[in-house]
């Protein structure tokens, strides 16, 4: 055992870490294509570039100064966008910065997180670097969550519930009314709207009615901004001050800062890019349809999950990979045959279409 392995924690040695995609550059290499040529549909992240404003609200920015510590002015923007008050809202290093926050916040070794698989990996890494562990609630053949049976999982240990809805990357969306049935267990309900403006389902209005809830928002999709970061959750004031206890001081950049004021300030032109998208993602699941062997699951995101027989997936990955085109593929064993495309520009779903009918 090495000197840094005697001293780690020990339940951190050998940890499943969280399994990220690879960087363009590398997916370029990989393919043996230039840099230009490939097709990146596998981090659910906005194919339209930043406008010339928001370039340049980021080249302005005062990087020789801290940001604020108490995020004022990003807080005050957000609370306009949301129609939430700004004690209600907090912001960090995108959303998964603040989803390890929660964790930070509430789960000690030994307590359990209650988690709706397939979803989002981010809550189940966060709960093993905490030292905490899963407890998995089903979900159905068309992936929706099953109330009953989450509530029974739930014992004297489990702290938090995690809900993405839509749910990364199956697509669905929960029912108001089942996350209310959640809230009602008083245990602290996360539910997060990563692709709330693709859908715009919400249960941000339930906020002053449940302390326990949160509701994590990101500006990595519909604003375009996932390489700088910048994530947002809304929950009770209270929360909202614990957390800033123990946030690290300076933990948005003043570049994000400048983006997220700027996107917010465009939010108009930028939905009509989400309207974009969604009509897209419509075209490409259509377009999927006409393809046999393929199983589709309608989605309310900027991704569609496909699903295919038996052994076949791998060969499909490949192929479109050998050709500069990447989409995600799970460990989860429920998505053994399975992989998530994001909805990119016309031409690479007409590109991604013809290479899939291919392989197929
Ligand atoms: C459901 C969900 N939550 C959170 C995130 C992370 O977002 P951010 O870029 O704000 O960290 C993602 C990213 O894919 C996601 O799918």
């Amino acid at each position: 055992m090495s000197v840094i392995e005697r001293l780690i924690k020990p339940h951190l040695v050998k940890i499943n870490t969280y399994k990220s995609v690879d960087p363009p550059e590398l997916l370029a290499a990989k393919a043996g294509i230039p840099l230009d040529t490939i097709i990146k549909l596998n981090g659910n992240e906005n194919p339209k570039e930043p406008s010339d404003q928001i370039k340049q609200a980021v080249a302005s920015a005062a990087f020789n100064i801290y940001p604020d510590p108490l995020q004022r002015s990003v807080r005050s923007a957000l609370s306009k966008y949301t129609d939430m008050p700004s004690d209600y809202i907090i912001a960090s290093a995108g959303s998964d910065e603040l989803i390890d926050l929660l964790f930070r916040l509430f789960i000690s070794e030994g307590d359990k997180i209650l988690d709706f698989e397939p979803t989002f990996a981010m809550y189940g890494f966060c709960a093993r670097v905490a030292g905490g562990s899963v407890t998995m609630a089903p979900r159905d053949d068309n992936f929706d969550i099953d109330i009953k049976s989450a509530i029974n999982a739930i014992d004297e240990k489990t702290k938090i519930i995690f809900l993405s809805s839509p749910n990364n990357p199956t697509g669905n969306t929960a029912d108001r009314e089942q996350i209310e049935e959640l809230l009602k267990t008083d245990l602290l309900v996360v539910v997060d709207e990563a692709y709330f403006e693709f859908c715009n389902k919400t249960v941000v209005d339930l906020i002053p009615k449940y302390q326990n809830l949160v509701v994590l928002r990101t500006m990595s999709k519909w604003a375009g901004l996932a390489g700088l970061r910048i994530g947002y959750g809304i929950m009770s004031p209270e929360l909202v001050n614990h957390i800033i206890d123990i946030k690290s001081p300076y933990n948005l950049s003043v570049t994000s800062e400048a983006a997220l004021i700027a996107a917010l300030n465009e939010a108009g032109s930028l939905m009509a890019e989400v309207k974009k998208i969604v009509r897209e993602r419509e075209r490409m699941y259509k377009l999927l349809q006409s393809i046999d062997g393929i199983e589709l699951f309608p989605s309310e995101g900027n991704f569609i999950l496909c699903g295919f027989a038996e052994g076949k997936v791998d060969d499909v990955y490949q192929g479109l990979a050998n050709q500069g085109i990447f989409v995600r593929k799970f460990d989860s064993p429920r998505l053994s045959n399975h992989f998530r495309i994001s909805v990119g520009k016309p031409h690479q779903t007409d590109r991604l279409i013809s290479v899939i009918k291919e392989l197929v």
